[in-house]
C-alpha cells in the first residue's frame, strides 16, 4: 500500500486523479465528534504545517466501536480513503473508508500536547514532543530552507566547504568561553570544544581563495539571555585576496538570497507566523532585507549618534566601548529602523587577529539586526607576520601556540578577509522569535543540559 503525503493532497488541482481509494498515514492533532454522530480528525504527516480533515461516518466504518472509538489527538493512524472538495471551504477533506490506529495514546488525560495553546516556555520543558506542535513544525521547515539556501549561496559562487573541527586546542576569540575536554591525558594538552573554526578556515583559504564551513560552535557562555546558547551553529567563510568592502557585498548577498529563498519556499509559513505572533510586519521585515534596506556606518559616527541622544544608556558610553543590546536596539530599531553594518571597531574591542587601519580601530565590521542584535561578525585579517604578533602579545596570547597560523603569514602571506553568521540568530530575525531556545531542536545553555 502506497501512501501519499498530506501535503500533495492539499495542494493538488486534481482531485479526479485520486478517484479510488487512496492511503495516508499520520497523527491525529484534533478530534471534534457532531451530535449527529460524524467525527471530524484533523491529521498530519509533517510533510505540511496544515492539516488535513478527515471524516468518519461510524456506520461505514467496520471495526468503530470496537476499536476506532478510541482515537484521540496524538495516535499514529493509517487510513484508506477517499479525497473530497469541502462544501464548505475551498480545502480538501478525505472520507474514511478503513481506518487502523498504529498507536495510541497512553492515558489521553496525561498527554502533554493538546490542540489547545501551549506557551513556548511550556513546550521548551517537553523538547522531546514539541516537534508535534504546528510552530516547532514551522520552524522546522524554515531552518531546513536558510541551511540549504546557505550552502546553494556559497556552491553558486565555487566556495569550497571545508567542515573545520570541534575539537580544538585553540582559543579563536581570546575570550576564554571554552568548554573544556576531561578525557584525561588523551591528547597529552588541553583540549577544548572549539567557539570557531576561522582559524583552520584562512589555512584552506590560503590555497583554494573561497572557503565557508557551517558547523556547530560551543561557549562556554554564562549569561542568561534570549540570544546566547551554549551550542549553536555558525557559517564562516574566508576568502583570499578579499578586502572589508567585498566581504560585506559577500554577506549582503547572503542575506537577500537567503531571504529570497524563504519567501519563494516558505511563504505559507510565514504568514503562519504572522499570525502566531500577531504581527502583520513579519512579512515585510524580510521584504525590507531583500529590497536591500541596510545601513552602512563607521563605528565612529555610531558612538556620536549614541552621545547627542541625552538618557541614561548614552551617558555610558565613549570612544572604546563596546556597543551594548540596549545602543543596538536604539539604533536599529529607532533610529535608522534597518539592520546596520557598523565599520571600524577600536582595536581593543576585537580579537588578536583582526587587521589594523591607520588609526587605532581595525577593518572589521559587525551586522545588527532589530529584535535581534549581532547576527555577524567579520573583517580583514592581519596579513602582516610582525603586526600578527605584537597583536598577539597585546592580548596576551600565548604566541607558540600560533606557529601554525603564523606560518600561512610567513609562506606565501596574502590579504584575506572573513565572517561569521550565528545561524540560529539570523532564524530568530526571520521568524520573529523572542527566544533563541526555540530555534534550535534541543537547547543547551547554563544549568540547562536535557534530552
Ligand atoms: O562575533 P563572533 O564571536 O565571531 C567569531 O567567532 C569570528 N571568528 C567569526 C569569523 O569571522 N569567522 O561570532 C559570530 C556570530 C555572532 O555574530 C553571533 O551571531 C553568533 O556568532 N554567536 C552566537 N549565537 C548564539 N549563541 C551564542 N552564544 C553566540 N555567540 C556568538
Ligand atoms: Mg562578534
Amino acid at each position: 500500500m502506497k501512501c501519499i503525503n498530506i501535503l500533495k493532497l492539499i495542494k493538488t488541482n486534481k482531485i479526479d486523479k485520486y478517484k479510488k481509494h487512496l492511503y495516508i498515514k499520520g497523527w491525529i492533532k484534533n478530534k471534534r465528534n457532531t451530535k449527529i454522530g460524524i467525527i471530524f480528525l484533523d491529521i498530519n504527516d509533517g510533510s505540511s504545517i496544515n492539516n488535513l480533515q478527515v471524516i468518519i461516518n461510524p456506520k461505514k466504518i467496520k471495526n468503530f466501536k470496537k476499536n476506532i472509538i478510541k482515537i484521540t489527538s496524538g495516535c499514529s493512524i493509517s487510513l484508506k480513503g477517499v479525497i473530497k472538495n469541502s462544501p464548505k471551504s475551498n480545502k480538501k477533506e478525505i472520507h474514511a473508508v478503513n481506518i487502523k490506529i498504529l498507536g495510541y495514546i497512553e492515558n489521553p488525560e496525561t498527554y502533554p500536547i493538546s490542540p489547545k495553546y501551549h506557551s513556548l516556555e511550556y513546550l521548551r520543558k517537553i523538547s522531546h514532543l514539541r516537534p508535534r506542535t504546528k510552530i516547532i513544525n514551522t520552524i522546522s521547515k524554515i531552518r531546513n530552507t536558510l541551511i540549504f539556501s546557505l550552502h546553494n549561496f556559497f556552491q553558486k559562487r565555487n566556495f569550497i566547504w571545508i567542515p573545520t573541527p570541534i575539537i580544538t586546542s585553540l582559543d579563536t576569540e581570546g575570550s576564554s568561553k571554552l568548554f573544556k575536554i576531561k578525557e584525561k591525558n588523551f591528547f597529552k594538552k588541553k583540549a577544548f570544544l572549539t567557539v570557531s573554526g576561522q582559524l583552520n578556515l584562512e589555512t584552506y583559504a590560503c590555497s583554494l581563495s573561497k572557503v565557508y564551513n557551517f558547523g556547530p560552535i560551543f561557549r562556554a557562555e554564562r549569561s542568561i539571555t534570549n540570544k546566547h546558547l551554549a551550542e549553536f551553529w555558525m557559517l564562516e567563510t574566508e576568502i583570499a585576496f578579499a578586502n572589508l568592502k567585498q566581504i560585506i557585498t559577500i554577506s549582503k548577498n547572503m542575506l537577500y538570497f537567503c531571504f529570497k529563498q524563504i519567501l519563494k519556499k516558505n511563504y505559507e509559513e510565514i504568514i503562519f507566523l504572522s499570525e502566531y505572533h500577531k504581527n502583520k510586519n513579519i512579512l515585510n521585515n524580510l521584504e525590507k532585507i531583500i529590497n536591500k534596506k541596510i545601513t552602512e556606518i563607521n563605528y565612529n559616527e555610531i558612538i556620536k549618534i549614541i552621545k547627542k541622544k541625552e538618557n541614561f544608556f548614552s551617558s555610558k558610553i565613549k570612544w572604546g566601548s563596546n556597543i551594548f543590546p540596549e545602543h543596538e536596539k536604539f539604533l536599529t530599531e529607532k533610529y535608522f529602523k534597518t539592520p546596520i553594518i557598523i565599520k571600524n571597531f577600536p582595536q581593543k574591542i576585537k580579537a588578536f587577529y583582526m587587521k589594523k587601519n591607520i588609526d587605532n580601530t581595525v577593518s572589521s565590521m559587525d551586522i545588527i539586526f532589530p529584535f535581534v542584535g549581532e547576527i555577524i561578525g567579520g573583517g580583514e585579517r592581519e596579513e602582516n607576520i610582525k603586526k600578527l604578533i605584537k597583536n598577539i602579545k597585546i592580548k596576551k596570547l600565548n604566541e607558540k601556540k600560533y606557529w601554525w597560523y603564523k606560518d600561512l603569514r610567513k609562506y606565501g602571506t596574502v590579504k584575506h578577509s572573513g565572517f561569521g553568521m550565528g545561524f540560529e540568530r539570523l532564524l530568530m530575525y526571520i521568524t520573529n522569535m523572542k527566544n533563541i531556545r526555540d530555534l534550535i531542536p534541543f537547547p543547551r545553555y547554563i544549568n540547562y543540559l536535557k534530552f
